[in-house]
């Protein structure tokens, strides 16, 4: 019987539970088995796993979070530990694995398959940033959680006549500040595509105060960055996989705003809200589609692939495409959003 190993890497997102409840339900449909391992790549490193049947998945696609756990344990930070995956596999008596995870934990996956682990790769992440795939699982609920927050800061900005500038994740991509900050309205879109000219971002509140309107919102990406060659806001320590923690932007910004404008200015940092909680039904429906598709292609035999949504359809595309380069927002989505400032 063959037997699948599924796993979840990377920072967590709605919509996980889906997936591993979906490569449950087709895998026992199919007649395979399914171990789940726990807490990423470092699960396979100690083989630490569990059989999932049924009942163990039944009504978790409701959940946010992932039920088998996430780290970010790189195997590739020690010499010994890609080998030691490899013995993790065989010590589970695994026959193909489906790691679920993002740039990183995808990336991790490309490099395992180039040593002979049969794997097909689930993509997710809030950021949205992975090539290869329209949309991520996780990004929908991410990006509607924003929206609502910004909603929610821009009536209280309103009432005390104040700029709120809110600080939302995404690492090295706009998405999230882009589609959250074009959905709520906000009068200034911050992205780490294009660094930010302080005096525009001024401007916009000036010209807003001279017509009646001293307050206002900014949507700004935590990798968002000043003009003039300063790096994205960032702390010294890095994670295994080499990443900083960005943050810090929304803060200085709504200083600097104050300052040059007169107007009182406030900042939030959404932080992991954005990440927990409830799917919404396009990530539930997304993370059932993709793990639904992963386990055909495991049937099939069809390895080194990451399931992917490619206009309506669900395909398989060559893992090696979605790790290549991150993706990030266009030029001119980032000009068209331009238009809509200080409305
Ligand atoms: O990659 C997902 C993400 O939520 C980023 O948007 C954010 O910068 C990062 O993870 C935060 O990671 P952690 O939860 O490990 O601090």
């Amino acid at each position: 019987m063959t037997r699948i190993g599924v796993l979840t890497g990377g920072g967590d997102c709605p919509g996980l539970n889906a997936a591993i409840r979906a490569i449950t339900v087709r895998a026992n449909e199919l007649g395979m088995e399914v171990y789940g391992i726990q807490r990423g790549w470092a699960g396979l490193l100690e083989a630490d796993a569990r059989p999932l049947g049924l009942d163990d998945v039944a009504e978790i696609h409701k959940e946010g979070g992932t039920m088998l756990y996430s780290s970010r344990t790189n195997p590739y930070k020690t010499e010994e530990g890609p080998a030691q995956a490899m013995e993790g596999f065989k010590k589970l008596g695994l026959d193909a694995l489906i790691p679920i995870g993002g740039e990183d934990t995808l990336g991790v996956a490309n490099k395992l398959t180039d040593i002979g682990l049969p794997c097909v790769a689930v993509p997710k992440t809030i950021d949205n940033d992975l090539s290869a795939t329209d949309v991520t699982i996780g990004f929908n609920t991410a990006v509607t959680v924003a929206t609502d927050s910004l909603d929610r800061v821009y009536t209280t900005m309103r009432s005390h006549q104040r700029v709120g500038v809110v600080e939302i994740m995404g690492r090295h991509a706009g998405w999230m500040a882009y589609i959250a900050g074009m959905a709520a309205g906000a009068q200034v879109v911050l992205v780490p595509e294009k660094p930010f000219d302080i005096e525009q971002v001024c401007k916009v509140f000036t010209d807003r105060k001279s017509r009646g309107k001293p307050y206002g919102l900014v949507a700004c990406a935590e990798g968002a960055m000043i003009k003039g060659g300063n790096e994205a806001l960032q702390t010294a320590e890095r994670d295994d996989f080499g990443h900083v923690m960005l943050g810090g932007i929304g803060k200085t910004l709504a200083k600097e705003i104050e300052a040059r404008t007169g107007i009182e200015s406030r900042h939030t940092v959404l932080g992991h809200i954005q990440r927990g909680g409830t799917p919404t039904a396009f990530d539930r429906v997304l993370g059932t589609r993709l793990g639904y598709k992963a386990v055909e292609l495991v049937n099939s035999k069809d390895y080194g692939k990451m399931v992917s949504l490619d206009g309506d359809e669900i395909v398989g595309k060559p893992l090696s495409e979605g790790v290549g380069t991150l993706k990030t927002v266009p030029d001119d989505r980032v000009q068209m959003i331009e238009s809509f400032f200080g409305l």
